[in-house]
């Protein structure tokens, strides 16, 4: 007999109030129940608060049920999750280790992180290592796996020059990760406050920006990492353009065929990918710098304010009950 479950989720509204609802879900065989541990607040999270959509996208708990189908989780195993559910696994994207781009997978506007549990397609659950922290692990599934999916999926090698803009959850994972594979890391902020943090966790060079324009002329770079919302910097090399902004960009073709730029979009990352850079992690004793807040609306409301006001150093972290333990 399929067992129901209910449980508390928080979710946007119009107002931008964090909207406490009750939710009761019947397991399906290839599902399972997550109590959540941690949630990471992204940047992406900005723009899911206005809508009246479950939040956050990805996380950290442990399994409380599985499905009856379910064998690759157990009960009691501590998993991490990002928003990708339900790729179809069988296209080209999904075989090819892109299940990320498969045309058939779910969004993750229909089941969010920011909650007391959630029940996941199972297969989608990772499995964490032992000796890596939920409250560390939860940021990574999103700022980390998309982060180390561009870094080693494009060419990206150890002694090159490499730019990182905006320097948020997305832009200090950046840092940590591309100094660790041996790359010569150019800070771009513009914020001079960030100038020490950034020094003390790879980066070579610091860049105080004004308006995402640097104040003095710097040497290019072979590969920008543009993980801040407004139009990217497209003077040099391969700008790979992770932020979700909804601008309109407008680009001088005749530039870009000159200078032989390219652009590249990147989003979220797969199963795969997310394996291998849980044990980069791990083996290079990779932690992202966290600000924990408890998962209530409160909670979530005093995280949100603090990623508005810039006070954010360098990721939120809401926290669940079963996290406190
Ligand atoms: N492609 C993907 O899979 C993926 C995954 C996660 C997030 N994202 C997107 O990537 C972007 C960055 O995410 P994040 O989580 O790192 O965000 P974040 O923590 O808010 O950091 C963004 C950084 O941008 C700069 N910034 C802050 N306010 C700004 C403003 N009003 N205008 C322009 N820049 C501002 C700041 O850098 P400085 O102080 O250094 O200037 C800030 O630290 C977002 O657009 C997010 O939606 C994409
Ligand atoms: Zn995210
Ligand atoms: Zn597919």
């Amino acid at each position: 007999m399929p067992e129901t479950v209910e449980y508390s989720i928080f979710r946007g509204s119009e107002s931008g109030a964090i909207i406490t609802e009750t939710v009761k879900h019947t397991i399906q065989p290839n599902e399972a129940l997550v109590e959540i541990s941690h949630a990471g607040l992204c940047g992406a999270d900005k723009l899911s608060k206005t809508k009246n959509i479950p939040l956050g996208h990805h996380g950290a708990g442990i399994v409380r049920e599985i499905g009856c189908a379910v064998q690759h989780v157990n009960i009691g195993d501590r998993v991490g999750f990002n928003g990708l559910q339900n790729p179809c696994g069988d296209c080209d994207y999904c075989i090819g280790g892109k299940e990320q781009y498969c045309t058939q997978r779910d969004h993750f506007e229909k089941v969010g992180s920011f909650a007391t549990h959630a029940v996941w397609q199972a297969s989608m659950l990772i499995k964490l290592p032992e000796g890596l922290e939920s409250k560390y692990a939860a940021p990574l599934m999103c700022g980390g796996a998309i982060m180390w999916e561009v870094l080693t999926t494009n060419d990206v090698r150890p002694g090159d020059r490499i730019g990182i803009h905006g320097i948020g959850g997305l832009g200090h994972v950046a840092i940590l990760m591309s100094s660790a594979l041996g790359c010569d890391v150019v800070v771009f902020s513009n914020s001079q406050s960030k100038r020490h943090d950034a020094m003390a966790i790879g980066a070579k060079e610091f860049h105080v920006t004004n308006d995402n324009v640097p104040e003095t002329p710097v040497a290019p770079v072979q590969h920008l990492f543009w993980c801040r919302d407004g139009p990217p910097d497209i003077s040099n090399g391969t700008i790979y353009v992770l932020a979700v902004g909804l601008e309109t960009v407008s680009v001088p073709m005749h530039f870009v065929v000159k200078n032989g730029i390219r652009i590249q979009g990147c989003s979220s990352a797969s199963r795969k990918t997310i394996r291998k850079m849980l044990r980069f992690v791990r083996l290079h004793e990779i932690k992202p710098w966290i600000m924990t807040w408890p998962m209530t609306a409160d909670g979530i409301q005093d995280a949100f304010k603090a990623l508005s006001e810039s006070k954010m150093r360098y990721r939120g972290v809401l926290v669940g009950e079963c996290g406190l333990a």
